[in-house]
């Protein structure tokens, strides 16, 4: 029995499932998951000291590459003043001055531990400010697993203002705190028309992925987004960008930047950490005013605005903001799906791809999907397979077809020769 083995029986015994978080278990694509003991730059190292090249950089964190040495360096520096105070710190305000520069919809910002809480708490105050409770989410797209986000629709048009078809995705979720969340279809502009007529003056907020990047990627086209925008606008409910993924990582202005879209609140987290446990929530004045300690809503952490995760996000902000960062990061990433495109061609095999930035996804299915139905749809089996022939050849994609991928700066020419080469023979294979 190999190392990874070992660890995954051990971990079973106290861990339930052994993983922290369920999709690390390889449940989709099944096997034995790979313990990691280290990492750096594109790479890692599992417990039996194989060296894998890393696609999914702790799902979109580690856009600057494992271990960059000026993060370490401003991480340690950092950790020889203690790890916490809960009490407020320069690099703080420092942290949120950076965000409100490089997002110019962001005039406050509010640093909490989980892209979770971000957007839990973003929906909580979304609701103080407008006094409504109604949210609207769309299928296919993760928000954390707070109560009221882990629903699914009942499916038909005429159900999608109907909360009382909705069921909850998660046992231990009663159906009372999921009444309040409506479901629709992403991309879907007929439908939000459609609710927001019916319900609009009850609607306290519009939550969305403008990338999506937990149904592997899907893109919010241009007129879905417009009619977001204006209806939110037109209605006074408030449009929240859960910019946890694409936050830093799509573009240094985030989703919103590319698609000229400025939402009244963001959720923030992932690659504003560098990996450190770090999330913000963030938006307009009036309505961040409303937290406390200046109004009635509530919301707080013990580890809110940490220290040494602070000086990690603020070297990674730094490190981002270089000129050519993100020409160099999206550059690299186009470069890998064309390689990837062209090796499957080669082999026949029906195959998309799509990137923005260094966030991208390859479905095996003849076209790029625009929504959860047709991810469902694209060929999970040809993808495990794929999964299991990368693996073997020392490359990790994410243990499943309805997640994203990401690259960092330090996936260079090298390093996607040899993922495409790995592809090539995978490919062979299906
Ligand atoms: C878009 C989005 N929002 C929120 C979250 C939740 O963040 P966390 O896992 O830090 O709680 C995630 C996590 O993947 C995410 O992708």
């Amino acid at each position: 029995m190999g190392q990874n083995e070992v660890l995954f029986e051990r971990a079973q015994k106290t861990i339930p499932g052994g993983v922290n978080s369920p999709v690390r278990a390889f449940r989709q694509v099944g096997g034995v998951p790979r313990f990691v003991s280290r990492a750096k730059g594109p790479y890692f190292w599992d417990a039996e000291d194989k060296r894998y090249i890393d696609l999914i950089m702790s799902w979109g964190p580690m856009i600057v590459g494992h271990a960059h040495p000026e993060v370490v360096e401003a991480v340690q520096r950092a950790a020889e003043t203690s790890f916490s105070y809960g009490a407020p710190t320069a690099g703080e305000i420092e942290l949120a001055e950076r965000i409100c520069e490089l997002m110019p919809s962001i005039e406050q910002v509010r640093m909490v531990s989980s892209g979770t809480e971000a957007t839990m708490s973003a929906l909580r105050l979304a609701r103080g400010y407008t006094g409504r409770d109604l949210i609207i989410k769309f299928e296919g797209c993760y928000h954390g697993h707070a109560d009221s986000l882990l629903v699914k629709a009942g499916s038909g048009l005429l159900t999608f203002a109907d909360s009382t078809q909705n069921a909850p995705s998660s046992g231990g979720v009663p159906q009372d705190l999921v009444k309040h969340t409506l479901v629709l279809p992403y991309n879907d502009v007929s439908a939000i028309e459609e609710v927001f007529k019916k319900q609009g003056d009850q609607i306290a907020a519009v939550i969305i992925e403008p990338i999506a990047g937990n149904m592997n990627l899907i893109k919010a086209s241009p007129e879905f987004l417009s009619a977001i925008r204006k209806l939110t606008s037109q209605y006074g409910s408030v449009l929240i960008y859960d910019e946890v993924m694409t936050g830093f990582r799509v573009a240094l202005g985030g989703a919103q930047f590319l698609q000229g879209i400025s939402p009244d609140l963001t959720c923030l987290g992932k690659v504003m950490g560098g990996g450190m446990p770090m999330a913000a929530f963030g938006g307009k004045k009036d309505i961040m005013s409303k937290l406390a300690p200046l109004g009635n809503v509530y919301q707080a952490g013990t580890l809110s605005g940490n220290p040494v995760a602070v000086a990690s996000g603020l070297k990674t902000l730094e490190i981002v903001s270089r000129p050519g960062f993100y020409e160099c990061l999206t550059g690299q990433t186009e470069k890998l799906m064309a390689g990837l495109k062209q090796a499957a061609d080669e082999a026949k095999i029906p195959f998309a791809v799509d990137s923005v930035g260094g966030m991208f996804g390859f479905y095996f299915a003849d076209q790029v999907p625009t929504s959860f139905e047709a991810v469902t749809q694209t060929n999970i089996e040809a993808f495990k397979k794929f999964f299991h022939a990368m693996l073997d050849q020392g490359v990790y994609l994410a243990p499943s077809a309805y997640e994203a991928g990401f690259t960092s700066i330090a996936h260079d020419n090298e390093v996607l020769d040899a993922i495409v080469a790995a592809a090539r023979a995978s490919f062979k294979q299906l």
